[in-house]
């Protein structure tokens, strides 16, 4: 049981990586192997569409994508992480998902050889957890689209500074509970 998390905010220690870290805690919890990247210290650039996935099985790319790919395609949980920036997703979680075309086929049909159970995790200023509903719904639906299977997304607001997170007690402990069932 393998369950990886990706964090695509740029600070270090910063409260996207500790919501990630305690939604992953909750999966080793229950006997899970966890391991947690940072796509700001890997080398990821955007897709070039090229057309390669599209008559191939993958990515032709040689950065640190193809570590992701197999770690992925080999986890039976994933926890995709990101700091809330102009009302959206991060840029480095950006060329992150763009790289995901990888995982369909040309008819759009999913390359997943299973339906991965994925937690999607966003920490924002903005104290309103719904403000970015609407973004965040979408996403959720964009991942399900590419094959998996979003169990939940979960929202912290009122981060602003490195470790604002921290007085979140009640969230940390659902995100922890949460983290459970991608064990399971
Ligand atoms: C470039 C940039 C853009 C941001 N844009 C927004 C935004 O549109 N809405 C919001 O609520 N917070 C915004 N924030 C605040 C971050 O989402 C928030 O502080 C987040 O928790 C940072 O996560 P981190 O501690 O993991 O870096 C922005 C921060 C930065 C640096």
């Amino acid at each position: 049981m393998k369950v990886i998390g990706i964090v695509g905010s740029p600070r270090k220690g910063g409260n996207t990586e500790t919501l990630v870290s305690h939604i992953l805690s909750g999966a080793k919890d229950r006997g899970a192997e966890i391991k947690l990247f940072h796509l700001s210290t890997m080398a990821i650039g955007g897709c070039d569409s090229c057309g390669h996935c599209r008559s191939n099985p993958q990515c032709k790319r040689k950065d640190d994508m193809q570590t992701l790919y197999s770690e992925i395609k080999n986890a039976n949980g994933l926890v995709i992480g990101s700091p809330v920036y102009m009302w959206q997703m991060s840029a480095q979680t950006k060329l992150f998902i763009d790289r995901l075309l990888a995982f369909l086929n040309k008819d759009f049909s999913s390359r997943l050889a299973r339906r991965t159970k994925l937690i999607l995790a966003f920490t924002q200023g903005q104290g309103d957890v719904k403000a970015f509903k609407a973004y965040f719904d979408q996403t959720a639906a964009m991942m399900g689209f590419l094959g998996f299977n979003v169990l939940e997304t979960i929202v912290a607001g009122g981060t602003l500074a490195k470790k604002d997170i921290a007085r979140q007690a009640a969230l940390l402990k659902t995100a922890r509970a949460s983290g459970a069932k991608l064990a399971e």
